[in-house]
Parts: structure tokens; sequence; C-alpha cells
């Protein structure tokens, strides 16, 4: 088989067949590719530490990170993590979708430690896409699930991107289009007194603070996080970039934000996140246009200032770690 037959062989459209068949291989204990609100997630039985282990090897990931697991709603939540009200509150508002929470594990917990990294917290999330919680449910257990791709790479955003990344070490990949969010959750612990912000993410930190009636404590992304993964140089490119740029230098290709490199002088910006300047629009395309300049074969690249507020904080936070020295 060639490269490109493997790829297609692995690959399935979304639908019933192909939730049977990943249903499968993931009470299997193998690993499936599948479509989420935010990204693509490499998934594996979350209660196998076998099946969880090839997650590790396939994204070259340390074990020392843990995974989240995905699980169909709040009562499967429940039997896997100690949830305060507090989370209780933002779950109810906000799942199924972007939001992960990070609790004490449960007494009974089916989640295996090595997903935990051996913590004795849970991530947990659950998410809205169709087909996310068709899988889920059609393999009856929660199902552990990083981004799917390598180890420090931008996250996928498509089937192609899952298969360029992991391409042989994935057993299926279903392909549901493109992912609606394209960043991924928002990570929130409850492990200190009061919630805390460990990731920014697909939903805003202002959401979720009228919700919780109060500040989220945590500044999102620049905050030493007790749980890695958020380790400086990551979601990065091959391209290098310059955040903040208000014209393109020589030899750069540009990645603007409302068109404003493209009203400087000089030439054109290659891609712009959002021409209307909208930061769920931005959200959406960023990891699709960093892979597209790396595909473009851009070495260096202008990136637009972007706003702080609501996404803003998401795009900026995975900007600054795209451009970390690697
Ligand atoms: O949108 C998403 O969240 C995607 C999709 C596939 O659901 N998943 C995702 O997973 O981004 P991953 O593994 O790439 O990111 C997991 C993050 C890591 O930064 C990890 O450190 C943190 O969650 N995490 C997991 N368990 C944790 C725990 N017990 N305490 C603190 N952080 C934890
Ligand atoms: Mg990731």
């Amino acid at each position: 088989m060639t490269r490109e037959e493997d790829g297609a062989a692995r690959l399935a459209p979304a639908g019933e067949e192909a939730i049977e068949k990943g249903a499968r291989i993931l009470r299997e204990g193998g690993l499936v590719a599948f479509p989420t609100e935010t990204v693509y997630g490499l998934g594996a039985d979350a209660t196998s530490a076998e099946a969880v282990a090839k997650i590790f090897s396939a994204k070259g990931r340390p074990s020392f990170n843990p995974l989240i697991t995905h699980v169909a709603d709040l009562g499967a939540a429940r039997r896997e993590a100690e949830l305060p009200p507090a989370a209780l509150r933002l779950a109810d508002a906000f799942w199924p979708g972007p939001l992960t929470l990070v609790a004490p594990r449960a007494a009974g917990g089916s989640v295996c430690d090595l997903a935990r990294a051996g913590l004795a917290s849970v991530a947990l999330r659950a998410p809205s896409a169709p087909v996310a919680r068709a899988l889920i449910l059609a393999a009856g257990r929660p199902i552990a699930a990083p981004s799917a791709n390598r180890s420090g790479h931008v996250s996928p955003v498509t089937a192609a991107h899952v298969l360029d990344d992991l391409g042989e070490s994935v057993d299926l990949v279903i392909d549901g289009g493109r992912a609606e969010r394209g960043v991924e959750s928002t990570i929130v612990s409850f492990l200190d007194e009061k919630p805390r912000l460990l990731r920014p993410g697909a939903l805003a930190r202002e959401a979720l603070e009228e919700v919780l009636g109060a500040p989220l404590e945590g500044e999102g992304g620049e905050a030493t996080i007790v749980a890695p993964g958020m380790t400086a140089s990551h979601y990065a490119p091959r391209a290098r970039l310059r955040l903040d740029a208000s014209a393109l230098r020589e030899g750069e290709a540009g990645l603007d934000f409302g068109g404003r490199l493209g009203a400087s002088e000089g030439p054109r910006p290659a891609l712009d996140l959002s021409p209307n300047a909208n930061l769920e629009e931005a959200a959406a395309n960023l990891f699709l246009y960093l892979r597209r300049l790396d595909a473009l074969g851009a070495t260096a690249v202008a990136v637009a200032p972007i706003p702080s507020r609501g996404l803003g904080e998401t795009i900026n936070d995975r900007l600054r770690r795209a451009a970390a020295p690697k």
C-alpha cells in the first residue's frame, strides 16, 4: 500500500457505520481519532492502561502529562469525580460543550492511573459534537482523548491533519469535517479553594465568570500550570512567528486580524484570521491557518495584534506558545 492508500483505509466518513466500527475498536483497546466541537481527539478506552499507553506512544507525549477523559453526560462525570457545587453549576450551564473540569477523582472511579498521570484528580469533559457523543455512548465507557496531533505540534481541526500527524499509529480516523470551534476546551480546576482557569479555550473566561458570579483565579496560560502540556513551546508550527507585528518585513508571510497588516505598506499578507475582526472566527481559523502557512512553506510569519478580551485570551495564549523558542 502507498502512504495515501494506507491513510484512506483508516479514514471513515462520520455515520452509523463509522461509529459502530470506532466503538468496537475502542472496546478492543485500539485508537480512534474523532471530531469534537473543539479539535480532533485521539481516543482510547480511559479505563484501560494498555489502551491509554498507545495514546502516549502515538503522540510522543510524556507520560507525566495527564489526559482529558470524555464522558457522555454529567451522570457519567459524577461517577469519576467529586464535583463541587460550582463545578456542577458550570457543567449545567456549558455541558455538553467545550469546557473541561478538573476535580478530585471519585472513589471507585474507572479512569485508569495512566490517563490521570498518577494524579489524584481527573479532567473530564462532555463534548457537544454529535459524532463524539455517539462514539462515547456506543463505546459504553469514558474515552481518554488528547488532541490528535504529535506532541508539541498544532492541534488538528480536520481529519487530514490527523492523518498528517499520526497516520500510521491510529486504527481509525472518523472524518466529521472541520472542527467548529478550532481551539481546545477551556480547563477549570476545582482542586483549590477557588475555581482556577488552567487553560483558556473555546469558552471565554467572561462566560464562566458570569455563571460563577466571581472572577476566575489564574492568569490563563501565563500561570504556572500544575499539569504540563502547557510547556512553553506547544501548538507550534515550523515557521517562526513574530507577534504583535504592525507591518510585514522582507520575506515574511502574514497572519492578519481585521485587515490590520493589510492596511500597511508593502506586500499583502496571505491569511486573515477574521477580516471583520470577529474573535470566534479568528479562533476557529487559528490552527487551520498555522498549518496552512507551514504547507505554503512560510519560514517567518508576522502576526497582527489580537485584542485580549473574550476568545482573544485563548488566541493570544496559543500564539505565545506557537512563537516560543523550540
Ligand atoms: O478540546 C479539548 O480539550 C481536546 C479535545 C480532543 O477534547 N483535548 C485536549 O486534550 O486538548 P489534551 O490532552 O491535549 O490537553 C489536556 C490538558 C493538558 O494540558 C493537561 O495537562 C490537562 O489537560 N490536564 C489533564 N488532566 C489534568 C489534571 N488532573 N490536572 C490538571 N490538568 C490536567
Ligand atoms: Mg494537545
